[in-house]
Formats: structure tokens, C-alpha cells, sequence
């Protein structure tokens, strides 16, 4: 389905009547979470008691080896020459522009249709967040609008690879090469994504991942990650993390605490290796969910790009009367979710960035539609048909599956 259409959707909930069609929904008692970690980590809680035995083996808790393993193998993952674990995603981002220098005065561009950690981290080195819209197939960053961004204080891009699926990396690339600015990616949320056969977070100076428990690669709590291809970035984000160390109490610079734990890393070696089988689940997921929801004209489906290898992060379908339409999902059991209802320039906290309504109309208007239906590997071809039938029912189409 394409963007256009997708903007074409009336979010005047009268106009549609859903209203009165859905309060005759049939409730019925199978459950479907929007993520099941529990299941997700079933089948090693064996190994990950046996890892975590050996951190608290070793006393490694802050740093230590199970951090410099993990470190060489979401590398070697990644195809990068470095990675450097901190203690989260925001960390990462702020840390990879602390390192490339990004300080007051400063502009980045990136999209505000984003978890608001982007934005903090820009403006946590005292530069300006500054946003672009975005490409309403893909929900990222449209290289068309960097132009009219670009002023002479402009240092860096952040394209976030929103809910698995790169941004359109190669303008981006070469606008921020003609331009001489840096690019950072956001790769939160797309560990295992690929833009044309490149893994996402190595194209640009710095990737940076999160590792929140709900992630495709997640922690048992707050973990993160940079990659970069470049040895003196990671030289400074390595010193960054730790006080800005360069050999225990040898402070060359004034850094802060962003350090990953040990019992993080000794998780994550073990999560990274089914990685790969547990985002070609989510992809059969989001294959079958879009299936069977193309022939509702009330549903706008996920676009994979021709670039991409999305990993599905998230699964967003477009509906009018979103809230609704959430509502009563939930209430037939079903865990639905909205990333994000309000886009980052209209957030409270961006208010003294002077943007106003309007600012962004296509990540405003996929704002007012996005609804994340339930994703994660463990989920069953019961429960995905599940969903299917209750979104028809609530959207009013006929049965689909
Ligand atoms: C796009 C994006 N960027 C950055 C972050 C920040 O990561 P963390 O929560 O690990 O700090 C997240 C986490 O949800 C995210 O989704």
C-alpha cells in the first residue's frame, strides 16, 4: 500500500462509523501478549543461570571479560571493526557524538518520528536537535528534505532505522559526505537489519544499539552498544564510558560512568547467537500478518523496502481511529502498543525548539494512525491468526484468515 494512501486516511473517527460496529464484538478468551520474554527465554534458562553463575564466579560485574567477549562478537556480528559496550542505547548515541565532537552551537538533523532518546542525546552535548520529515513507505528519514535543513552549524545526521528497517542510507551518505557532516546511526531497534546486504549501524562513523530487555537483542536490563569502523572514535568512546580513563585513575579527559555490566554481557553472548533464527521469525511473523491483512482496504500494511532486510522490531499497521481500535483489541486480550503517539517536536520537552503542529505532516499523520500489533519470535501461527481475525472484526472487514 502506498504512503500516499496511507495519508489519505481521514482520521475523522464519524466519518466512519466505527464506533457503532465495534460495540457488537464478540469477546473471546485467548490471550496475546504484545511481547512474551518469558517464552523468549525459556529454552536457555539453563545456560543463562549457568553464565550468570560464573560472573558472580569471577566478581567481573562492571566491565571485565564477559564485557570485552561480547564486545568482539556483536562485532564480528555487526562486520565492524569495534564494538564498545556502555550501559544503554542513549548512552551509546551520546557517547558516539560526545566522540565526533558534537558540542555546543552545534546542529544534527534527524526525524521526529522517534523515541525521544535520539533527540536527548543531541541535546545532551549541548547541541540542537534539528528535524526533517520522513518517507511515508518506510517511516525514516527522507534524504529528499536534509537540503532545506542544512544551515552552516549543521555537524551530523541521525537516521533512526525505526522498527527494524534501515533508513535509505546511500543519499544520506553521500549528502552528509558533500556536506562534510558525520552520521550516526540509531540502530536501537534494528540489530540484524540490513541496507543493501550491509548490516545496519556500520555505514555511517557510528552505529548505536540498545539492548533494553524488549529489543531483538535485549538485556536482563540497561545495556548498549557502539560500532565503528573508525579506531580512534572507539579509542575516545572507550575512554568516554569509563571517566575518560586511559589506564586505571588516568583520567585524560573528563568522561562519566556509561560502563556495561558483566552479567549484561554474559547474557547478551548467549542471545546473540539466536539472533539470526529469532529475527527470520519475526520476519514469517510479519509475512503472515501482511498476508492476511492485505485485502483489508480499513489496514495499511508495513512496507519491507527493496533495500532492506527489515527485522521487525515492531509491526506497526496504520488505522483509522487507532485508540479505538486499541482499545478493543485489548479488551479481546490482545497486547497492542503505539510507537509513539506524539512525535518529538510536539513532546513538552522539545518546546523550546519552536516547532509548532504541522511542522512534519507525514510523521505527525503516522503518528495518529500507528498501532504495534503483538511480535516476537515465540509467537504461534494460532495467535497471529488470532489477531488477524479480531483486527478484521474491530476494523469491520470480513473475516480474513
Ligand atoms: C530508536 C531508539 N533510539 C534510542 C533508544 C534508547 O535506548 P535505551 O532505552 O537503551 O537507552 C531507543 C530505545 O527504546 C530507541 O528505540
Amino acid at each position: 500500500m502506498s504512503g500516499q494512501a496511507s495519508l489519505s486516511l481521514d482520521v475523522a473517527s464519524e466519518a466512519l462509523g466505527l464506533s457503532s460496529r465495534l460495540q457488537g464484538i464478540t469477546k473471546r478468551n485467548m490471550k496475546v501478549p504484545f511481547l512474551d520474554l518469558k517464552a523468549h527465554h525459556a529454552p536457555y534458562i539453563e545456560e543463562f543461570n549457568r553464565a550468570i553463575g560464573e560472573v558472580i564466579e569471577t566478581s567481573a560485574f562492571a566491565g571485565g571479560p564477559f564485557v570485552e567477549k561480547f564486545e568482539q562478537e556483536f562485532a564480528e556480528f555487526c562486520g565492524s571493526s569495534n564494538a564498545i559496550a556502555v550501559g544503554n542505547g542513549t548512552d551509546a548515541l551520546w557517547l558516539a557524538l560526545l566522540g565526533l565532537g558534537i558540542g555546543e552551537g552545534d546542529e544534527v538533523i534527524t526525524v521526529p518520528n522517534t523515541f525521544i532518546a535520539t533527540a536527548e542525546a543531541i541535546s545532551y552535548c549541548n547541541a540542537r536537535p534539528v528535524f526533517v520529515d520522513v518517507d511515508p513507505d518506510t517511516f525514516t528519514m527522507n534524504p529528499a528534505e536534509l537540503e532545506k535543513s542544512l544551515t552552516e552549524r549543521t555537524k551530523a545526521i541521525i537516521p533512526v532505522h525505526l522498527f527494524g528497517q534501515p533508513a535509505d542510507m546511500d543519499p544520506i551518505l553521500e549528502f552528509a559526505r558533500a556536506n562534510g557532516l558525520f552520521v550516526v546511526e540509531d540502530a536501537a531497534q534494528a540489530h540484524g537489519a540490513e541496507y543493501k546486504g550491509r548490516k545496519a549501524g556500520t555505514m555511517g562513523d557510528a552505529g548505536c544499539f540498545s539492548f533494553y530487555p524488549g529489543k531483538n537483542l535485549g538485556a536482563f536490563g540497561e545495556a548498549g552498544a557502539v560500532v565503528t569502523n573508525d579506531p580512534e572514535l572507539a579509542k575516545q568512546i572507550r575512554m568516554l564510558r569509563d571517566h575518560g580513563q586511559s589506564r586505571k585513575y588516568y583520567h585524560s579527559l573528563m568522561g562519566w560512568n556509561c560502563r556495561m555490566d558483566g552479567i549484561q554481557a554474559a547474557v547478551l553472548s548467549i542471545k546473540l547467537r539466536h539472533l539470526t533464527e529469532a529475527n527470520s521469525l519475526r520476519r514469517k511473523h510479519a509475512a503472515e500478518y501482511s498476508n492476511a491483512l492485505a485485502g483489508m482496504d480499513e489496514v495499511l500494511t508495513p512496507v519491507e523496502s527493496t533495500y532492506a532486510r527489515h527485522v521487525y522490531h515492531v509491526y506497526a499497521i496504520r488505522v483509522r481511529e487507532r485508540d479505538l481500535v486499541a482499545q478493543n483489541l485489548q479488551e479481546k486480550g490482545i497486547g497492542c502498543a503505539v510507537h509513539y503517539p506524539v512525535p518529538v517536536h510536539l513532546q513538552d520537552a522539545c518546546r523550546n525548539l519552536g516547532y509548532k503542529r504541522g511542522a512534519f505532516p507525514i510523521a505527525e499523520s503516522l503518528a495518529e494512525q500507528f498501532l504495534s500489533l503483538p511480535m516476537f519470535p515465540e509467537l504461534t501461527g494460532e495467535q497471529v491468526e488470532y489477531v488477524v481475525r479480531c483486527v478484521g472484526e474491530v476494523v469491520g472487514a470480513e473475516a480474513l484468515v
